[in-house]
């Protein structure tokens, strides 16, 4: 079954992004986001057992969960065969996005400009990470692109913090924030599940309108 991302990140308005080096993170990992409210995941495809944990934390059940820094489509392939629900990658590749299409899963693909997104459109796009968020002029930017593409909706992510999620979530173009410090390496590498939960309530607070 296809994934409705709009509806899942509409629902939650958070995207925590993981970057988990161990699966052993994962159960624990899942339990902590999920008690704290997060409705999804993205689990970037940045080390070895990546796929390990988006297979782990999918059968987990408590959350959508998809896979990032989707480079190739060969890597969206592995991401979709472990059970990652959407997929979202830093920058527009178009084999990423035909294979994505070809498996019947949401892609998101990251824009940093006014023609990249031009880009996403014309292929049926209309989900987009604006990436990296904060270092290219955070809100200034998103209003200045989101104002003459109307239709698109984005998920800001790239240096946001808790401080910053409200005024990105006050745009009416954006559908959610993505962000790491909910969960960092050094909260799963000194297993502080507790902080997890704790940062993910905080934030899933700010997302109330
Ligand atoms: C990503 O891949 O989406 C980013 O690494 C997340 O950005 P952040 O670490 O600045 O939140």
């Amino acid at each position: 079954m296809t994934t409705d991302l709009a509806s899942v990140l509409a629902g939650s308005r958070l995207l925590p992004v993981l970057t988990v080096a161990s699966v052993a993170s994962a159960g624990p990992l899942a339990d902590a986001l999920a008690a704290g409210g997060a409705r999804c995941a993205e689990v970037t495809f940045r080390t070895p057992d990546a796929e390990r944990v988006v297979k782990a934390m999918a059968a987990h059940g408590a959350l959508t969960v998809g896979a990032g820094t989707v480079l190739t489509a060969e890597q969206a392939e592995r991401a979709v065969a472990a059970g990652a629900r959407f997929l979202v990658s830093p920058g527009y590749d178009d084999e990423v996005v035909d294979r994505a299409r070809r498996l019947g899963v949401p892609v998101v693909p990251g824009v940093a400009t006014a023609s990249e997104l031009m880009r996403a459109l014309k292929a049926g796009l209309d989900t987009v990470k604006l990436f990296p968020a904060e270092p290219l002029g955070g809100t200034g930017l998103l209003r200045a692109l989101a104002a003459p593409f109307p239709q698109a909706r984005f998920v800001p992510t790239g240096g946001i913090g808790p401080g910053r999620l409200p005024a990105y979530l006050a745009h009416p173009s954006v559908l959610a924030v993505g962000g790491s410090w909910i969960a960092t390496s050094g909260h799963l590498e000194r297993g502080q599940y507790d902080e997890i939960r704790r940062l993910t309530a905080e934030a899933v607070e700010r997302t109330a309108p």
